[in-house]
């Protein structure tokens, strides 16, 4: 327990613990370590995702500030702005995104979720993921907000901002995630020797490397980027571990070269499909039966079976693959899943 996180404000959006599942069919698929799924999908909230564990502080600092309408911003077919919907609609708060123009703009996916749970979209016609943390977002923010207050609500923007209160806020969420895990291993009799993950904005990663060290491990933690390059995405998540364990009073830091992550399996670009990442949603389909997403978990799922191939796993290794949701925008990617 880490008791400067069970003392923050929190509401419950989530079905918490999530289960960890041994995938022994894959590990002997791929003759490699022994495979556990961590199952962050099965989260609950409007069909799962690590996003929920960060939203319940996130959206209890919204509810402190009297928030009514929720804002924010990402990509097109963001699993993010979904769960910050749902959350949002079950708390009463009404939500509002700006979303830049990604792969898939269609009502379909997360988008189609979107439009029953009845969100405010404005799809930007612009496509740079950058435009998330420059001043173009924040008017566009500044926008949104006065029309919400011109129609009586009082908005709470979730900004992406780093080192921000949302940041901040969020890491602590997934710290949480890695007390969890030591516990499940232990029932489980399992001492993993690494967690791997998909690497986007970073802070889940954070979340588990703080938390790792903190309560210091035998495991370690390896991410799979899917949109930023090695050297952003170590620095970004050194930067929140930092950040977040200075906001806590932990006592932890890290320099970006002690972060592991890997940045060959991107493909063409953040939210485009690699074909490995593909055939690793239909091999964990057809080993596990658990469905990867197409723009997160399959190129790390790709990353994970390089990586054997490789020999940086190890048959003795315990590899704990955390499955961080996503699956609703493999509805929009039918073209590019199915197969031919
Ligand atoms: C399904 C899924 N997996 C992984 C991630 C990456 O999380 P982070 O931004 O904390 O790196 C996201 C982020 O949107 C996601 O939606």
């Amino acid at each position: 327990m880490i008791p400067a996180i069970e003392k923050l404000p929190r509401v419950s959006l989530g079905f918490y613990p999530t289960p960890i599942t041994n995938a022994s069919h894959l590990s002997s698929r791929l003759e490699g370590p022994a495979l556990y799924i961590k199952r962050e999908d099965l989260s609950g909230l409007a069909l799962g995702g690590n996003k929920c564990r960060k939203l319940e502080f996130i959206l209890a600092e919204a509810q402190r500030q009297g928030a009514t309408a929720v804002i924010s911003t990402a990509s097109s077919q963001s699993n993010f702005c979904l769960q910050l919907a749902a959350a949002g609609r079950k708390l009463g708060m009404k939500p509002a995104f700006a979303l830049i123009k990604g792969v898939h703009v269609e009502t379909q996916g997360n988008l189609l979720l979107q439009n029953i749970l009845g969100s405010d979209i404005e799809i930007l016609e612009v496509a740079d993921m950058n435009l998330l943390k420059g001043n173009f977002i924040n008017d566009k923010w500044d926008q949104m907000s006065a029309h919400l207050r011109a129609t009586g609500h009082r908005p709470f923007v979730m900004r992406h901002n780093i080192p921000d209160i949302s940041a901040l806020l969020g890491g602590r969420g997934l710290i949480k995630t890695k007390n969890e895990l030591d516990k499940q291993c232990k029932s489980l009799g399992i001492e993993p020797t690494y967690v791997m993950l998909a690497n986007g904005g970073g802070g889940t990663q954070a979340g588990l490397e703080l938390g790792s060290r903190y309560l210091k491990t035998k495991w370690k933690v390896v991410g799979v980027c899917v949109l930023n390059s090695k050297a952003v995405a170590q620095q970004t998540v050194a930067e929140q571990v930092n950040a977040t364990s200075d906001f806590l009073g932990l006592g932890v830091s890290v320099t970006p070269d002690e972060i592991e992550v890997y940045d060959e399996y991107i493909g063409e670009g953040y939210g485009i499909p690699t074909e490995e990442g593909i055939e690793a949603i239909r091999t964990v389909a057809r080993t596990e039966a658990i469905f990867l997403d197409p723009v997160y978990t399959s190129k790390a799922m790709s990353g994970l079976m390089d990586l054997v191939q490789r020999g940086r796993f190890k048959p003795d290794d315990t590899v704990v693959f955390v499955h961080t949701g996503g699956v609703a925008a493999t509805f929009a990617y039918s073209q590019e899943v199915a197969t031919k």
